[in-house]
């Protein structure tokens, strides 16, 4: 199946890669070189799993399971392998996001500092809830066989939207979250005096910015999308029929109110297997 413009998907795709990686890098150095290292002891090095969790998972990995669905090289695969890889590696961006949060608390409650108190830790512990919500009402609406073609269907328009605010909102907490860091931390010379250590965090700040601009550009182009929305042509029990996904919509919702749940259950899988769902 070709892509639309696919030396343009691939630089972006690239670029996200290269400045994904670029930022895991920055962040390692950062707590190398100038922070403490990372240990499990309470102390600021155990602070530290905390920007490198949250970088690697909640930032770089949640962003590339965004856009697994556009890469052109899958189109062939099945739609269910798809979701499996997308709700794998959100799972993954979840676990660790919770383990930088425990990091985080543990550090706190260890030397009696108050939790909860700024913008970044509201916004952030928000940003961690309505992840968690997102990944479980996927799994239940998206995965779960027995879920009606038009719960799937109406459902599909707010999962993305929610998907890019949240993606949105992480990014935006990590930039408050290392101007918090540089604030607590440099004192001689101070932030204000722009040290070394300053310009390198700052610059992971772009990159950071980068990565979610160039995986929000590839995920907001219609003409990248995983296709399948046009009139397609698929075997159901031998023979070959071709319809428009809308019409399938209509019959499934149709059917889906008339049939008992388990052939509703055996109609979406054949579906799945034909990859004929794009949309759901
Ligand atoms: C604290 C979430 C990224 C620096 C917190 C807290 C939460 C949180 C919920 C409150 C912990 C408590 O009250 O005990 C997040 C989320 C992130 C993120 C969801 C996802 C991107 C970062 C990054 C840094 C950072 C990249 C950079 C160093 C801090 C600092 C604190 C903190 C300094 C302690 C001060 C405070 O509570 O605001 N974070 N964080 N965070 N985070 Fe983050
Ligand atoms: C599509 C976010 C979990 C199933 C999307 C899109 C986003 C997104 C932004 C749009 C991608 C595009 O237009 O190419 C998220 C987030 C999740 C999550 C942030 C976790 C917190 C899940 C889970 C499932 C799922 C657990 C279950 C399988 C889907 C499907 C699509 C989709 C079927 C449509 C793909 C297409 O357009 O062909 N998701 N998702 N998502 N997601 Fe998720």
């Amino acid at each position: 199946m070709a892509m639309e413009n696919y030396r343009h998907f691939l630089f972006f795709l690239i670029t996200s890669i290269l400045i994904g990686f670029l930022s895991i890098l920055f962040v390692l150095i950062w707590v190398f070189q100038w922070r403490e290292g990372l240990a499990w002891d309470g102390g600021l090095a155990e602070f530290n799993w905390h920007p490198v969790l949250t970088v690697t998972g909640f930032i770089f990995i949640q962003g590339i399971a965004i856009v697994v669905y556009r890469l052109p090289w899958t189109w062939k695969c099945s739609k269910l392998m798809m979701k499996f890889i997308h709700a794998g590696l959100h799972t993954v961006a979840f676990v660790l996001a919770v383990i930088s949060l425990v990091a985080v608390f543990d550090f706190h409650n260890y030397k009696s500092i108050p939790n909860m108190y700024s913008l970044h830790s509201w916004i952030g512990l928000m940003g961690v809830v309505f992840y968690t919500l997102q990944l479980v009402l996927g799994l239940c609406i998206f995965l779960f066989p027995m879920t009606p073609a038009f719960i799937r269907a109406a459902f599909m328009p707010i999962h993305v939207y929610s998907g890019l605010l949240i993606f949105g909102t992480v990014i935006a907490t990590a930039l408050m979250g290392i101007t918090e860091k540089l604030f607590f931390a440099l004192k001689n010379p101070a932030y204000k005096d722009s040290p070394p250590e300053a310009v390198f965090i700052n610059t992971l700040g772009l990159l950071i910015v980068v990565f979610g601009g160039t995986v929000l550009w590839m995920v907001t182009r219609p003409s990248w999308k995983r296709p399948g929305e046009e009139a397609s042509t698929f075997k159901q029990d031998g023979k070959v029929s071709s319809v428009t996904e809308n019409e399938l919509n209509l019959n499934s919702f149709d059917k889906a109110t008339m049939e008992s749940s388990s052939e509703a259950w055996k109609r979406n899988l054949k579906l799945e297997e034909t990859g004929l769902r794009s949309t759901m």
